[in-house]
């Protein structure tokens, strides 16, 4: 049997360093790291997310304060909003919820946030960073993924990861993450021919593709590592709503150790994301 890798453990663990970074933040005399979440229109997934890192915060003793604009709010409003918040001290970490309505450009608006305070690292300034291994701010989906391969895997040194997914915010991002650890990285995506034969060479399967049940039993090498980042909301047979991987987690109980969705990426990324925002503080403090 397959073990399961306990996203919900591991997140865990990362907040009690977080907390303690915050305590000591504290103890120096400094005010609790502040961020401030903008959320733009009434999109169900997102208010639950946006709703997830708020409470998230309150665990760890980050300030956040919400900003909910109405869904015809203009590129101009939003821009200037965030202007406001990039010339804030008490603001340490600004994030965007995407997607955005249409007619805001998403990536003027991620753009327009200050890089030092870019705690999604969607920012040109961190993406370019990372992709040349120069630090910045590590986008925190990737950076979970990247804690729940180590939690299974030692080093990564001449490993076959194949991820599959080239989005901006985790395709991409964690190849490069994959390849600053030496791993040998293939990326693909729902238009790759012969994915099932690429899959079955990997030792450790990213799936990123937002495809669910995209990789099945027979994709898969006996003990490979598999992390699914797949989570799509599907009605069952019972008529209830249910969310389902890109994994057929049912099918690969020859695999290594595989993330379960939900409870695998999920609580990893807003993890991250306080521990970016710690982060962000400690550099803002000096
Ligand atoms: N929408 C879905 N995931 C994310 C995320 O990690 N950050 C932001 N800003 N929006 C998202």
């Amino acid at each position: 049997m397959a073990d399961i890798i306990d996203g919900r453990a591991i997140a865990a663990q990362l907040d009690e360093v977080t907390k303690a970074q915050v305590d000591a933040l504290l103890a120096d005399g400094h005010p609790a790291p502040g961020l401030d979440v903008i959320l733009v229109g009434n999109d169900p997934a997102s208010e639950v997310y946006v709703r997830h890192k708020i409470r998230a915060c309150e665990r760890v003793g980050i300030v956040s304060r919400k900003h909910q604009l109405p869904a015809d709010t203009s590129q101009d409003d939003l821009l200037a909003l965030i202007a406001t918040l990039n010339a804030k001290p008490e603001v340490h970490g600004i994030l965007c919820q995407v997607p955005l309505p249409e007619q805001i450009d998403p990536a003027l608006v991620l753009g327009a946030i200050a890089p030092n305070k870019d705690v999604d690292g969607f920012h040109p300034v961190n993406v370019g960073r990372l992709s040349t291994g120069t630090g910045g701010i590590v986008p925190c989906t990737p950076l979970g993924v990247m804690k729940l391969i180590a939690s299974v895997v030692d080093d990564l040194t001449g490993k076959d990861v194949v991820v599959i997914g080239k989005s901006n915010i985790v395709g991409k991002p964690v190849a490069n993450l994959l390849l600053d650890a030496e791993a040998t990285v293939t990326v693909t995506h729902i238009y790759t021919h012969g994915l099932a034969d690429i899959c079955r060479q990997a030792d450790i399967i990213v799936a990123a593709a937002g495809a669910p049940r995209l990789v099945r039993g027979h994709w898969v090498k006996d003990g490979a590592v598999l992390i699914d980042v797949g989570i799509t909301r599907i009605e069952g047979e019972d008529g209830k709503t249910k969310l389902v991987g890109d994994i057929a987690f049912d099918e690969v109980q020859h695999a290594a150790a595989v993330t379960p969705v939900p409870g695998g990426v999920g609580p990893m990324t807003i993890a991250c994301l306080l521990s970016n925002t710690v982060k962000a503080a400690r550099v803002a403090y000096g």
